[in-house]
């Protein structure tokens, strides 16, 4: 049985219909080692690719979804996908959206929002990688490394940087990330910093040098002086306190890579 409902729910992998919103209704997955392999509900839009979770875990589920354009191939091609990741979100240079997977582009989606801000090549801060905040499938459709692409729910599991994080479904923020200053102490009197980043707000202001992430210096404990390269010359050449953006970094790539850079002054 795990093998037919396994087959099942790889040929009823659809691309197109299978995007958050009308992907989660197919059957319940089997439990774990469960003989139940080709029973699952019919959902609609992409049951199929709820369907392949659970195939992995020993019992497809959604075998028969219906409503999604059969695009990943099926018994015919032997299952094998030919649409690359890009096909249903991303494009060929970046396969995080834009566009999502409704076809959005826009910034202010959600499945959209802040991704090209964080994945693209920075002078200020270390380049992050999907790791941070997803696992990634190494294959198209089922990767069973990664039961939990395309099952009708955006996962994100935090990397070595960001160290966790909790993304809030209802307010699109992001809070406990080490990313946006949460290991920090609380911000000097009179100083604020945005420890909760609105995923969809990409309008600069979550990135303003010492308003965004952390005061300069941070409060807490931190030492009060405002020579940053003093202590921190592996990272910043020269801070420059009346306009902190212009500041020379002396390894960008070390800035927000998860370890602090100190050394006495
Ligand atoms: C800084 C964290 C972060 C990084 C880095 C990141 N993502 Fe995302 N991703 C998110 C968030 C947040 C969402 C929206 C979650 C939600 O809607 O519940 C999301 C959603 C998605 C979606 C679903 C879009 C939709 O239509 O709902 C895809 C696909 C995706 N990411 C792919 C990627 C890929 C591929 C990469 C790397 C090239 C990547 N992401 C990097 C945070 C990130
Ligand atoms: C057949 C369509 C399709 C293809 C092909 C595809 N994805 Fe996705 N991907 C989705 C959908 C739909 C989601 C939305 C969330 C979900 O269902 O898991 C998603 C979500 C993601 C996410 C967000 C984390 C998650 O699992 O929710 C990442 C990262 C991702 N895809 C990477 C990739 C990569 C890398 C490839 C190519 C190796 C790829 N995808 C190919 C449809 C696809
Ligand atoms: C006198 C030495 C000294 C100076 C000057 C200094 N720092 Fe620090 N900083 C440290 C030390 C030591 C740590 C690690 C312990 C801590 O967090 O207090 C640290 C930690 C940090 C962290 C946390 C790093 C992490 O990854 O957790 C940030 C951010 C930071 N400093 C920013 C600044 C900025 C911005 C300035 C200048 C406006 C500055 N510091 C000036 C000594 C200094």
């Amino acid at each position: 049985m795990w093998a037919l409902g396994f087959v099942l729910a790889w040929v009823a992998w659809t691309c197109a219909g299978n995007g958050p919103s009308d992907g989660a209704a197919g059957g319940a997955a089997a439990p774990v080692g469960g003989a139940t392999g080709a029973a699952g509900g019919a959902g609609s839009g992409g049951a199929g690719a709820a369907g392949g979770s659970g195939g992995e875990a020993g019992g497809a589920d959604g075998a028969a979804g219906t409503g999604g354009a059969v695009g990943c191939g099926g018994a015919a091609e032997g299952g094998a996908c030919a649409t690359p990741c890009w096909g249903c979100h991303g494009t060929e240079q970046s396969f995080a959206p834009p566009p999502d997977t409704d076809g959005n582009v826009g910034t202010t989606y959600r499945g959209v929002g802040a991704h090209q801000s964080h994945l693209a090549a920075s002078s200020w801060h270390l380049q992050v990688p999907c790791t941070e905040c997803h696992l990634v499938p190494a294959k198209p459709v089922w990767d069973p490394q990664v039961p939990t692409h395309q099952n009708g729910i955006v996962d994100l599991s935090w990397g070595p940087v960001a160290m966790g994080g909790i993304f809030d479904g209802q307010t699109l923020t992001c809070s406990y990330t080490y990313c946006h200053g949460t290991t920090l102490g609380p911000d000097p009197d009179g100083k604020s910093s945005i420890r909760t980043p609105q995923w969809t707000a990409v309008d600069g202001s979550q990135k303003a040098c010492g308003a965004a992430c952390h005061s300069l210096p941070p409060g807490g404990t931190h030492d009060p002086s405002p020579k940053c390269e003093d202590c921190h010359g592996e990272v910043i050449a020269a801070f420059a306190p009346d306009d902190p953006a212009a500041s020379a970094w002396a390894n960008a790539a070390l800035h927000v890579n998860g370890k602090g850079e100190s050394q006495e002054p």
